[in-house]
């Protein structure tokens, strides 16, 4: 980092500085990013990261004797020693790289389905799922005859423990839901839930994506049975992720995928597989991108979690105190407990509209139904304008985005 000093305490302001993407123009305009919670920009340090592991230390991992593949696996398991120390899990075993969070999904509803779930069974997921965590327990439901049980949120799209727990039967299997919504920002109480679950000895399986960029995550204190990340939201490269699972389960199941790198021997007609974490990642990993991936912690956890927190909660706050100032926003979901995301309408107007407006002025935001099809037909709207805050975010961007927002208004 250019000025350490200057991001510690509850100073952030500097950290912008870091990101070479704000330091370029598109059509001649500076670029006000609010979409973070579909993917962050990136620091220096990762970029350089990236670059640094192909110039310097790039073999593939785990498979050659020669000095330079030691170094990369070095570096690769280091990252995965980064990961696990920055979300608090007992140890390397229990993570597993994926492509992102959407693999990690799957491959839990995949593995799950194969030898845990039975016919009959219930798995219970939310109204306010992005589609990663409904497709792949439908698709496991299917598969094995069991039931998907959908916990509603109220009217402001909170969901309470009251609401899981009435839902909790004895043929409840597996209890998946986010840690915070990527429609509305919403905060789950994930660490009551999972104490809930486990009382009955459900599974949780918690979708962490819109809430390891914002918070300090503590997977034991959480207890989740599994939890899961993209790195690209995180600071890091796209195509990594990860899989926090609990030893035991993940020693329980059989691999997701299969090939090189997961078997211990292999004959033509039958093959063992070796141990934790490698059982879970057949085939060449995404090694630069876990590598970028360890940069990105790096880098997060130097400002600190806590000052990441108070900072997207202020700036999310102060967009959410400036819009209810306007007569012509429609705020879309009001939930007790938020973090990080706004999604709206302009009144009057579509969406996409709105978006390609304020495009034009250097100002990005998302347009759609957010991957979130039954969130959306829970507000009653097909698709709405979703703000999202990242670390690089401050008030005078919030100030031109509404200024540009009231601008717009008089072309509907
Ligand atoms: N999951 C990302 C989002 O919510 C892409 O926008």
């Amino acid at each position: 980092m250019s000025n350490p000093n200057l991001l510690s305490g509850n100073n952030i302001s500097c950290v912008k500085e870091e990101f070479p993407i704000f330091n370029k123009e598109i059509d001649g305009k500076k670029i006000t990013y609010l979409d973070s919670a579909a993917s962050a920009q990136k620091p220096k340090c990762v970029i350089e990261s990236i670059k640094q592991t192909y110039e310097n230390n790039y073999a593939n991992v785990h498979r050659g004797i020669y000095k330079l593949s030691q170094i990369a696996t070095e570096k690769y398991e280091e990252a995965r020693s980064k990961v696990a120390k920055f979300i608090n899990a007992d140890s390397i075993e229990e993570i597993i790289f994926t492509r992102g969070a959407t693999e990690g999904i799957n491959l839990i509803a995949s593995c799950l389905a194969n030898k845990i779930i039975k016919a009959d069974d219930e798995i219970m997921i939310s109204t306010l799922e992005h589609h990663s965590n409904i497709i792949p327990w439908q698709i496991a439901a299917k598969k094995i005859g069991a039931k998907i049980i959908e916990v509603k949120p109220d009217q402001d799209g909170n969901i309470f423990i009251e609401d899981v727990k009435k839902l909790i039967s004895n043929k409840t299997k597996v209890i998946a839901l986010p840690h915070v919504t990527n429609s509305i920002g919403s905060i789950l109480a994930i660490e009551e839930i999972c104490k809930e679950a486990k009382k009955f000895g459900i599974i949780t399986v918690i979708d962490g994506c819109q809430a390891t960029p914002h918070i300090s995550v503590n997977v034991k204190k959480i207890d989740a049975d599994f939890y899961v990340f993209s790195g690209h939201k995180l600071y890091g490269p796209s195509g990594i992720g990860v899989l926090y699972g609990r030893k035991e389960m993940l020693n329980n199941l059989d691999p997701y995928q299969t090939g090189g790198e997961m078997i211990d021997y292999v004959s033509i007609q039958e093959s063992t597989y070796t141990n934790l974490p490698n059982k879970f990642e057949a085939g060449t990993p995404n090694i630069v991108g876990a590598i970028g991936l360890g940069k990105a912690i790096d880098f997060v956890s130097e400002i600190g979690m806590d000052t990441i927190k108070d900072h997207s909660k202020n700036i999310t706050n102060y967009l959410l105190e400036e819009f209810k100032k306007t007569d012509f926003i429609e705020i879309i979901g009001n939930p007790k407990d938020r973090l990080s995301i706004v999604s709206f309408l302009v009144k009057g107007s579509h969406p996409h509209d709105v978006a390609l407006l304020l495009d034009n002025r250097g100002i990005a935001i998302r347009a759609g139904h957010h991957c979130a099809q039954p969130a959306m037909r829970h507000f009653k709207v097909e698709t709405t304008l979703r703000a999202s805050v990242g670390i690089y975010n401050n008030y005078d961007e919030i100030d031109f985005f509404i200024s540009n927002l009231k601008q717009i208004t008089k072309y509907f």
